[in-house]
């Protein structure tokens, strides 16, 4: 099963619109006229209308926001709605990051409501998961990754699944310059793969992609990629340079 590798930026509180613009006129004079990869960019709120308008000629890149909120409208001050992020045209949205996990203390139920919500959207979920350096070092990765797939995406259907991605991002990888090996990060993504396949059948998990993420670098991509079940990468530090992020698709194709 030949699945299309799935490259993300993940620009966390970076880059306003001007910034973000900047960026994408480089990042298209490097990347060309066509891709192997799919790519996605996910800006700050505020810097999406402004990068959609950036991207009104680009097939090659699609956007995805950082977060949502699960409900369509109300009193949740300083939320965004997906109504809202569709509006200015957006493919995905990226939930249950580590960031948002231990800094804003969303849970597996929260995560699970905007999973239940994005799809009843149409909009894709980029669904994050992954163990803290404790937890891994307890043994306990396999109970946690088996834990938040379960928690996160119950009641969700194959149908769903097939528009998700999920992305293995271990907590002791992020930002720290130390990149899961290949093999650690094979592991996983396989267990991953074996957990959907029972909760969801064998053909979505032949199909979803799993993206690894964990200080991504244009030099270890390729040998992260070449892993069986690792089928692309959401990118933190890396992506904030136009040079290195477009390495990244190339490497990753
Ligand atoms: P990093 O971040 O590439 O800077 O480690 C990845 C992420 O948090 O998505």
């Amino acid at each position: 099963m030949s699945r299309k590798p799935i490259i993300a930026a993940n620009w966390k509180m970076h880059k306003g619109p001007a910034e973000a613009v900047e960026f994408i006129e480089e990042f298209d004079n490097l990347i060309g006229d066509s891709s192997p990869v799919d790519i996605v960019l996910a800006p700050a709120f505020v810097s999406l209308p402004a990068a959609k308008q950036a991207l009104v000629n680009s097939d090659l890149v699609q956007l995805a926001s950082q977060n949502c909120h699960f409900e369509s409208h109300g009193a949740f001050t300083g939320e965004i709605s997906i109504g809202m992020l569709q509006e200015i045209g957006v493919d995905y949205v990226i939930i249950g990051h580590s960031e948002r996990r231990s800094i804003f203390g969303e849970d597996d139920g929260l995560i699970n409501q905007k999973a239940q919500a994005l799809h009843a959207a149409s909009v894709k979920p980029i669904v994050c998961i992954g163990e803290t350096l404790d937890e891994r070092d307890n043994d306990q990765v396999e109970s946690v990754l088996r834990r938040q797939l379960t928690d996160g995406l119950k009641g969700l259907d194959a149908a769903n699944m097939l528009e998700t991605v999920i992305a293995y991002e271990p907590v002791w990888a992020i930002g720290t310059g130390r990149t899961a090996s290949p093999e650690q990060a094979q592991d996983a993504h396989r267990f991953t793969r074996e957990v959907i396949g029972e909760l969801f059948g064998e053909d979505v998990a032949a199909r979803i992609r799993i993206q690894y993420g964990g200080s991504v670098k244009p030099g270890n991509t390729a040998e992260l990629m070449s892993q069986p079940d690792v089928d692309g990468a959401l990118v933190g530090g890396a992506s904030l340079d136009p040079v290195s992020f477009s390495e990244i698709c190339k490497n990753a194709g």
